[in-house]
C-alpha cells in the first residue's frame, strides 16, 4: 500500500463533502486540499471557503469552470446530438471528466498522490471520476469514502457530524433531501419519493423550469446562430458559450422546456428514476438538428445518427478520455465544417420547435425540389429507372415466396 501524502478533494462545501473532508483528515492524517468548481450550479460558493477554513484547510481552490465546461465538454457533445437511451442529455455525465481533469491538475501542482470524491457506491459518477483519473494520471490514487467508511445511513452521517462539530443546517436534520446535481447544462433530481417510479413526481422536485401548464400563453421566438456546429449567438447577439447557455436556460425555464422524467439503466447495473431539467440544452439540441438538416449531406447525417447512441453511451459510462470517444469525436467534428447559419425556434408551453432555418452553406435547393417549373435539369425518366432497379430484388423475392 502506498502511503497517502496529500489529498485533493472534490468539495461542494455542503454537509456530505464536509463530513468527507473531516473523515479524510482523521483517517489519513495528511493535508487535504479542497477543490470547488463553479459549473454554474447556481449556488453560492463562498460558504465552501468558510466551511473548509473551519476544519483547518489551508489550500482552498474555488475555480470558475463555466466557460471551459460549455466550450470543451457541452458543445462537443451537442455536435453529436448525444442522448442516452434516446432521451437523457447527459448533464451530470459530461461534468465529471472536467472535474476529474482539474482534480488531477491540482494534485500534480501541489504534489498530492491522491484525489477524493463524494460519489456513492451505487452510482455512475464514481465510475466517471475514476475512469477519467485512470486515463489522465494512473499514478494518482482515488479515495471514495462512501465505499470505505462504515457510515451506512443518513442518521449515522448526522451522528458523525455532531461528534466532529460539523454544523448541520436545520433543513438537513430531518429526512434525507432529494439528491440533486446541478450545473449549467442541467439539474438532476433523484431519491426520496422519486425512487418509486409509479409515483408522480411532485411539483417541488422541479427547480429551474415552470410547469408547461403555467408557462406564458404567448409564444416566444428566438433565433440561434451557429458556426462550425457550435451556437455563437442569440437573436443576433454574439455570446460566449457559458453566457449563451445561461441565456437559453432562462428562456427555456420560463417556457417549461426540457423537463424529463426518466427511468434509466445505470452502468453499475440497476435501473434508477430521476427528474431532469435541461432547458437551454433542449433548445440547442433542437436548433442544432435544425441547422444540420440543411447543411449536412444525407449519408453524413445518417452516419452521425448511427454512431450517436454509441458515443452517448461512452459518455454515460465514463469513457470521455478513452481513445474510442476521441475517434468518434474526430468524426463528429469533421462533419461540422459547414454546419453554420441561423435557426429560429418558437418556445411555447414546454416545446421548442424549429420554425425557420437558413445557411450560407445550405445544401437545400428549392429549384431542385420544387413542384413548379424548374431550371435545374432533372430527368423524370431517371426516377423511373431508379425505382425499377431498386425494386428488382423485391420482385425476385416475392416471385419465390408468393404473396
Ligand atoms: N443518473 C444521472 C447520471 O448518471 C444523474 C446522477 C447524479 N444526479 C444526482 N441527482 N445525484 O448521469
Amino acid at each position: 500500500m502506498t502511503k497517502i501524502e496529500k489529498i485533493v478533494l472534490s468539495y461542494s462545501g455542503g454537509l456530505d463533502t464536509s463530513i468527507i473532508l473531516k473523515w479524510l483528515q482523521e483517517t489519513y492524517g495528511c493535508e487535504v486540499v479542497t477543490f470547488t468548481a463553479d459549473l454554474g450550479q447556481g449556488e453560492e460558493l463562498e460558504p465552501a471557503r468558510a466551511n473548509a477554513e473551519m476544519v483547518g484547510v489551508k489550500d482552498i481552490r474555488i475555480v470558475d469552470l463555466r466557460e471551459e465546461f460549455v466550450s470543451d465538454f457541452v458543445f462537443p457533445m451537442l455536435r453529436a446530438n448525444a442522448l442516452y437511451e434516446g432521451q437523457y442529455l447527459l448533464g451530470s455525465s459530461i461534468a465529471r471528466p472536467l472535474i476529474a481533469k482539474h482534480l488531477v491538475g491540482i494534485a500534480r501542482e501541489v504534489g498530492a498522490n491522491a484525489v477524493a470524491h463524494g460519489a456513492t457506491g451505487k452510482g455512475n459518477d464514481q465510475i466517471r471520476f475514476e475512469l477519467a483519473v485512470n486515463a489522465l494520471d494512473p499514478s494518482i490514487k482515488v479515495i471514495a469514502p462512501w465505499r470505505q467508511w462504515n457510515i451506512r445511513s443518513r442518521m449515522q452521517l448526522l451522528e458523525y457530524a455532531e461528534k466532529h462539530h460539523i454544523p448541520v443546517p436545520s433543513d438537513k436534520r430531518g429526512e434525507a433531501p432529494f439528491s440533486i446535481d446541478a450545473n449549467l447544462l442541467h439539474t438532476s433530481t433523484e431519491g426520496k419519493i422519486l425512487e418509486n417510479p409509479a409515483e408522480v413526481a411532485p411539483d417541488h422536485a422541479y427547480q429551474r423550469t415552470v410547469d408547461p401548464v403555467d408557462a406564458p400563453d404567448t409564444p416566444e421566438i428566438v433565433t440561434i446562430g451557429f458556426d462550425w456546429g457550435d451556437p455563437i449567438s442569440v437573436n443576433g447577439k454574439s455570446m460566449t458559450p457559458a453566457a449563451l447557455l445561461t441565456e437559453l436556460n432562462g428562456l427555456g425555464g420560463r417556457h417549461g422546456i426540457g423537463r424529463l422524467d426518466l427511468v434509466e439503466n445505470r452502468f453499475i447495473g440497476m435501473k434508477s428514476r430521476g427528474i431532469y431539467e435541461t432547458p437551454g440544452g433542449t433548445i440547442l439540441l433542437t436548433a442544432h438538428r435544425g441547422i444540420e438538416s440543411i447543411t449536412l449531406d444525407r449519408a453524413a447525417a445518417h452516419l452521425k445518427d448511427e454512431i450517436m447512441p454509441r458515443y452517448a453511451e461512452l459518455i454515460y459510462n465514463g469513457f470521455w478520455f478513452a481513445p474510442e470517444r476521441e475517434m468518434l469525436q474526430a468524426l463528429i467534428d469533421h462533419s461540422q465544417a459547414f454546419v453554420s447559419g441561423e435557426v429560429t425556434l418558437r418556445l411555447y408551453k414546454g416545446s421548442a420547435s424549429v420554425i425557420s432555418r437558413a445557411s450560407p452553406c445550405s445544401l437545400y435547393s428549392a429549384d431542385l425540389v420544387t413542384f413548379e417549373e424548374s431550371t435545374i435539369a432533372f430527368d423524370h425518366h431517371d426516377a423511373e429507372g431508379f425505382i425499377r432497379l431498386n425494386g428488382l430484388r423485391l420482385r425476385s423475392w416475392v416471385a419465390r415466396n408468393g404473396r
